[in-house]
């Protein structure tokens, strides 16, 4: 996990291994922006630096899940290569390739 400071956008947030729970609902990577610095980037930014990441950690597909309501996120996630896989409760489900 990487840490957020006072001056900071935002953060991701890298699971190395998904507990059940996570297989469900949070996936391997989240990512939250600061709201004053939203539609500058930054969210499709920090998941395509976290991708290289997960692949050092032998992630070879990254599952990043969203709320079927949150479009703002499933532009990152498809910004960033990630293919619908299916819907878990409210959540979308995207498997991001990490190379
Ligand atoms: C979702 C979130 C991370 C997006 O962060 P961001 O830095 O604003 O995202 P980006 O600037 O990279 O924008 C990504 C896309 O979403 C679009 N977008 C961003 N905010 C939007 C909004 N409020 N309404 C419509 N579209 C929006 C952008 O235009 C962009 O689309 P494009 O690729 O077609 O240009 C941010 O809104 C957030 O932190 N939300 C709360 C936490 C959260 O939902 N985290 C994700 C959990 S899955």
């Amino acid at each position: 996990m990487v840490g957020r400071g006072p001056t900071d956008a935002g953060q991701a947030t890298i699971r190395h291994h998904l507990t059940t729970a996570l297989e469900k609902t949070g996936g391997h990577i989240g990512y939250d922006v600061r709201p004053s610095a939203r539609r500058q980037g930054h969210a499709t930014a920090a998941l395509a630096a976290a991708l290289p990441i997960a692949r050092s950690l032998d992630i070879r597909q990254a599952l990043v899940t969203c709320d079927e309501t949150n479009s703002p996120s499933q532009c990152v996630i498809e910004a960033n290569g990630g293919r619908f896989n299916d819907r878990v409760g409210d959540k979308r489900r995207y498997w991001v390739p990490t190379s």
